[in-house]
């Protein structure tokens, strides 16, 4: 039977209730997390008979370490020099104000205010560790004191999550003409760097050669860093900069150096192939087999593999220069490797068991970057290491308390003749608790698949599917993509804040003020 106008009025009616009624609950929900956002419990004291547990940085290991801990059980004390989570997959879209970087940074303090107990933070750098006398040195660089202060923290147990430093692999000039891509600082610096370039480009009187110069983007990596910045700075380019300073839009061009035979090596191979031809079609030039072996303050030097075998040197002129050539391990990591034995083959971290325990320590575990336990260094292996100590050391302490009532109990019973059922009947059931408690399986790593933003409002993602593999690419990856990175952000504030930014340069562009 054909629908009546009547029927469809009623149908449409009921549509738009089901939509006002979906709009508000949400709305209703949002406003419930922030309200209990802004109002925690009461945090109480913890108790300082109990162990003093250190934690080293506020990166993803360490943040997921502390959102799993019941902190009542330990004495807990942070230490790192950022005193924010940085939610590093839309780092890339802040180096054009696709995002604007506080969007995607959570204040630690925020994160810890919402523990049971209360957790002590310093804003300061762990320049050492002692594993003998079990201490750890601090350094306060404050700006706002003039001087530098130290002093030293003792811990009974103590996680390093310190990641990692960019790696240059000692190639001169790297350190002094580059910007990386790691720290909100970078962001900036590399967002006030594409508009100087721009500015200076269109400064009355350049020659060609020098806009030339100017407006070449030049990243040195094709790891995900590197692909994802470059997609990037063409999206910037192409929405924004082409419209507001038409002139100089002839000479803009991004080139990718990467010194392996593609770029995105940990993708499939169908990803890697969509990706290159993608950047073929924004006319982003990729230069593969092309190791760069010096940098100065306006050229690259790079050497080319030819297919015949023989290597060619070339002089690449540039403007702005983004370096993303992966890891290297920080000052405090190398120290610690140098002061136990266990680790004299370790070269990118520390090597660490099965249950994240440092190797040839006792009371030290790693996680994340700084950490080899035979997985990629990502965000996702090191919130899922952060979560398994979490989980490990609360139950570490329900051990240790179950230990305590059980040795009370028996104490008691054996004051008391051994003839109290009822003790006897809580120390079985505590001994079957602990049976299950001292049970606890390794760490394994679950991999839930690889997302990169390669420009262009695409994607490619290579993520688990049932008990296979799904490589996929495109708009509606993208989609996924960002659906994903949303669904991941630390708080709904950042969510909200990323949803805004992403809807404020759709419509209004992009700013390009320098500041
Ligand atoms: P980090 O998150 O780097 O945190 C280290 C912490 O230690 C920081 O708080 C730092 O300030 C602190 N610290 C440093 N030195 C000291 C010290 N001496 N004492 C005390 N504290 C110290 N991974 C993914 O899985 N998916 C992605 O999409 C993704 N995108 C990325 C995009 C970019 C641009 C970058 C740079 C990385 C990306 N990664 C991604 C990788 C991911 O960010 C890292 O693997 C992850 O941050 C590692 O976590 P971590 O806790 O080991 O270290
Ligand atoms: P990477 O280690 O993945 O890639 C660095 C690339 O630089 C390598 O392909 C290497 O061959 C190349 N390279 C090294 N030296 C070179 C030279 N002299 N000249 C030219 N090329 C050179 O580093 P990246 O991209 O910084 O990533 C670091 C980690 O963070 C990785 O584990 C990565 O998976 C993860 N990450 C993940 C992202 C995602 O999933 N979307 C995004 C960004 C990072």
């Amino acid at each position: 039977p054909k629908p009546t106008p009547g029927k469809l009025r009623k149908t449409l009616r009921w549509a738009w209730r089901l939509t006002y009624l979906s709009a508000a609950g949400l709305v209703g929900y949002t406003c419930l997390i922030v309200y209990q956002d802004r109002h925690p419990e009461p945090q109480f004291e913890p108790d300082p008979s109990k162990k003093t547990l250190v934690i080293l940085g506020t990166g993803w290991g360490s943040v997921a370490l502390l959102k799993k801990l019941d902190t009542e059980n330990y004495n807990v004390v942070v230490v790192s020099p950022r005193n924010y989570f940085l939610f590093t997959p839309l780092l890339p879209s802040c180096t054009t104000g696709t995002i604007e970087h506080r969007s995607i940074m959570e204040p630690v303090r925020a994160i810890l205010r919402h523990k049971k107990a209360a957790v002590k933070f310093y804003e300061a750098e762990a320049s050492s560790i002692d594993p003998d006398r079990k201490v750890i040195k601090v350094v306060d660089n404050s700006e706002i004191k003039g001087a530098t202060s130290e002093t030293e923290i003792p811990y009974d147990m103590l996680v390093i999550g310190v990641g990692a430093e960019n790696a240059t692999f000692g190639i001169p000039g790297v350190r002094e003409n580059s910007c990386f891509l790691k720290e909100i600082g970078d962001a900036q610096q590399i967002r006030k760097k594409i508009m100087d370039c721009v500015e200076t480009a269109a400064f009355k009187g350049q020659t060609p050669e020098e806009v030339d110069r100017l407006m070449h983007m030049v990243v040195v990596g094709g790891g995900p860093t590197g692909v994802e910045f470059a997609g990037e700075l063409q999206d910037f380019f192409e929405e924004d900069i082409k419209k507001l300073v038409p002139e100089i839009s002839p000479h803009f061009k991004v080139t990718l150096i990467e010194a392996l035979p593609n770029v995105l090596p940990s993708f499939s191979k169908q990803l890697i192939d969509y990706t290159e031809n993608t950047f073929r079609e924004e006319k982003i030039d990729i230069k593969t087999k092309t190791m760069v072996k010096r940098v100065t303050d306006k050229t690259v030097e790079a050497e080319i593999s030819r297919p015949d075998g023989g290597k060619e040197r070339v002089e690449i002129p540039y403007g702005l220069l983004v370096w993303a050539t992966g890891n290297a391990v920080r000052p405090i990591v190398k120290d610690l490797i140098s002061r136990i034995p266990a680790q004299k083959d370790s070269r990118r971290g520390l090597a660490v068991n099965e249950y994240l325990v440092v190797q040839g320590t006792r009371d030290i575990w790693a996680i994340g970057d700084c950490a080899v336990a035979g997985y990629a260094p990502t965000a996702q292996v090191a919130s899922q290491e952060g979560n398994f100590l979490g989980r490990l050391f609360n139950n570490m302490a329900k051990t240790e308390n179950h230990e305590a009532r059980i040795q009370e109990l028996s104490s008691k019973m054996n004051l008391q003749g051994g003839n109290s059922a009822e003790a006897a009947r809580e120390i079985e059931s505590l001994e079957k608790q602990l049976r299950r408690m001292k049970d606890i399986k390794p760490f394994r790593y679950s991999h839930q698949g690889s997302l990169a933003y390669i420009g262009s409002e695409k994607a490619v993602a290579d993520v688990s599917w049932w008990n296979g593999n799904l490589a996929t690419g495109g708009s509606l990856t993208y989609l996924f993509w960002r659906s994903a990175y949303l669904s991941m952000c630390f708080s709904t504030r950042n969510r909200v804040l990323v949803i805004l930014d992403w809807l404020k340069s759709k419509a209004f562009g992009r700013d390009v003020s320098r500041e």
